[in-house]
């Protein structure tokens, strides 16, 4: 990417792996970077190497498996900044055995579907302003997956990684 010196650039998952590495890289060429996941640590930590490295960054803690979490994150960001140029949504999961969100949504689903839909409608007004792009991480899908449309919120029969392809 050329020229993000000046750009605010929010990036779910960036308090580890790939999440991280962009932040920091980005963070370095002059971005302001706008920090979120779940672990405070790993993301004062990242906060911390970005400032290093003499550039912008802060940390909001989320669970993005949480609607109203992820309202409280969009409200935060409201207070820090009027717009953002990037939205990067990165925070994924794999889950072996079926799981839950807080609002009852089966985890795959919620964290990889829900949650970035939620994220990219409630900060369109602040993307709008600048013209902001929206990029989603996604896996490589094998051959020949198997999900029943119908039953994507509460799937009787859950099978991990099937989940986790889509
Ligand atoms: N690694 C691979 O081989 C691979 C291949 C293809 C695609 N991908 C995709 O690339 C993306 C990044 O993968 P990665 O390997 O860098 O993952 P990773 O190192 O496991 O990092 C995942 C990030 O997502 C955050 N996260 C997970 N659950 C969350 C939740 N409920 N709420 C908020 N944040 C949450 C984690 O933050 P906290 O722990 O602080 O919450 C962490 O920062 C994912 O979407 C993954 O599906 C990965």
């Amino acid at each position: 990417m050329e020229n993000i010196a000046d750009k605010t650039i929010l990036i779910t998952g960036s308090t580890s792996g790939f999440g991280a590495a962009s932040a920091i890289d980005f963070g370095r060429r002059g971005a302001r970077m706008l920090i979120t996941g779940r672990s405070h640590e790993r993301g004062e930590s990242v906060v911390a190497e970005i400032k290093k490295a003499g550039g912008k960054a802060e940390f909001i803690a989320a669970n993005l498996l949480s609607l109203k979490e992820i309202s409280i994150l969009v409200d935060d960001i409201r207070s820090r900044t009027e717009y953002l140029d990037i939205l990067i949504n990165n925070a994924g999961d794999a889950f072996l055995r079926k799981r839950k969100s807080v609002d009852g949504i089966e985890a795959t689903f919620a964290l990889h579907a829900v949650a970035p839909f939620a994220l990219s409608s409630q900060l369109h007004p602040l993307l709008a302003r600048s013209r902001g792009r929206v990029v989603n991480v996604v896996t490589r899908m094998p051959p020949n997956p198997r999900l029943d449309v119908d039953d994507l919120v509460n799937p009787r029969i859950y099978r991990g990684f099937n989940r986790y392809y889509h």
